[in-house]
């Protein structure tokens, strides 16, 4: 039997989708949509949890303990547009009865893009060339000493993080010549290791001194924050590039800035961020340093896909089953 009167929720979405999505979800359900593109104000977050069946947030909401204890009775799922759910107190929403759901898959391979993307703009100077190219007295010509960087085949790339989208990094990095190495919490099957061409470490420690490039595809818990801190960047090589698409939180910003800085790590490009939408001034104008906003499944497909995946997790819910891509904390 359906959770809601009718099989029909009303369901409350935090932020502007894609208009496909919307109009789908107002064919299935009760909605109510935020047409502002901006994120609520908290009072507006409050309100909604209050009379909402189902909640669709995003990476911004901060759905908290103390926003849940203020929910509804009738708040029953919050179906988040987004695969990373470290934006909601899963703990909490699970103890009072309410499921989370997420969008997993759907963006791994435009993440996996987008990574592959910075891990080459950097070590090959891209925003460099790119940048000077706009003064049209900076390139006087070709030269043999000229805009050098680092070569990519054949070096070391590190994954910190195996699950969908490391693995879509490890099959791209392959074809480009590198060799893959990672840590994570559990080993992959070995079939899966010998098809990804990918040597495990169970310390995360080792594996980072060896590697030339560091890649992050870790969720952001309270067992990965600040997993790379001072004490580990420093393990790694000053030649090495750390690229992060996945939560800011991983890294020590603070640290990272000051290597930068010193020279003891050759570079960094960064899609997320400890504080978004505000950047750690420190990070700013260096020029091994590439900085983006958080636009690593920013692709039309992927958004569009995202919300397929928060409809059908709403409406599976919504006909008395269990979302597929629920969230067990
Ligand atoms: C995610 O899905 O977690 C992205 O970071 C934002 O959509």
């Amino acid at each position: 039997p359906s959770p809601f009167p009718g099989g029909r929720p009303k369901v409350v979405v935090t932020r502007k989708l894609p208009e496909a999505v919307e109009a789908r979800m107002g064919e299935l359900f009760d909605v109510e949509l935020n047409l502002d593109d901006a994120p609520l104000p908290r009072e507006a977050l409050v309100a909604a949890v209050q009379r909402a069946d189902v909640l669709v947030p995003t990476l911004g909401d901060k759905i908290d303990a103390g926003l849940l204890g203020q929910a509804g009775p009738n708040l029953r799922l919050i179906a988040n547009y987004g695969a990373g759910v470290d934006n909601i107190d899963v703990e909490t929403a699970r103890r009072r009865g309410i499921q989370v759901s997420n969008t997993p898959g759907v963006l791994s391979d435009d993440t996996a893009d987008m990574t592959m993307a910075m891990l080459l703009a950097v070590p090959r100077r891209l925003q460099e060339g790119a940048r000077l190219m706009e003064d049209e007295a900076a390139w006087t010509g070709w030269s043999p000493t000229w805009m050098l960087g680092r070569r990519i085949t054949g070096k070391r790339l590190g994954i910190l993080g195996m699950g969908r989208i490391g693995q879509a990094v490890a099959r791209r990095a392959s074809a480009f010549g590198l060799e893959v190495h990672y840590n994570n919490r559990r080993r992959l099957h070995q079939q899966t290791e010998q098809e990804l061409r990918a040597r495990w470490w169970e310390s995360l420690d080792q594996m980072l001194a060896r590697v030339d490039f560091l890649s992050v595809h870790c969720p952001h818990t309270p067992a990965t924050y600040h997993l790379l801190n001072a004490r580990r960047l420093k393990l790694m090589k000053p030649e090495a590039v750390i690229v992060n698409t996945s939560r800011g939180e991983v890294i020590d910003e603070n640290a990272l800035a000051r290597m930068l800085q010193a020279g003891e790590l050759a570079g960094a490009a960064l899609d997320v961020f400890e504080r978004e939408p505000a950047v750690n001034p420190k990070l700013r104008g260096l020029p091994n340093v590439l900085l983006l906003p958080h636009m690593g499944s920013a692709t039309e497909e992927g958004r569009m896909e995202m919300g397929e995946k928060v409809i059908i997790n709403i409406k599976t819910f919504a006909d008395g089953h269990r979302p597929p891509d629920l969230v067990v904390p």
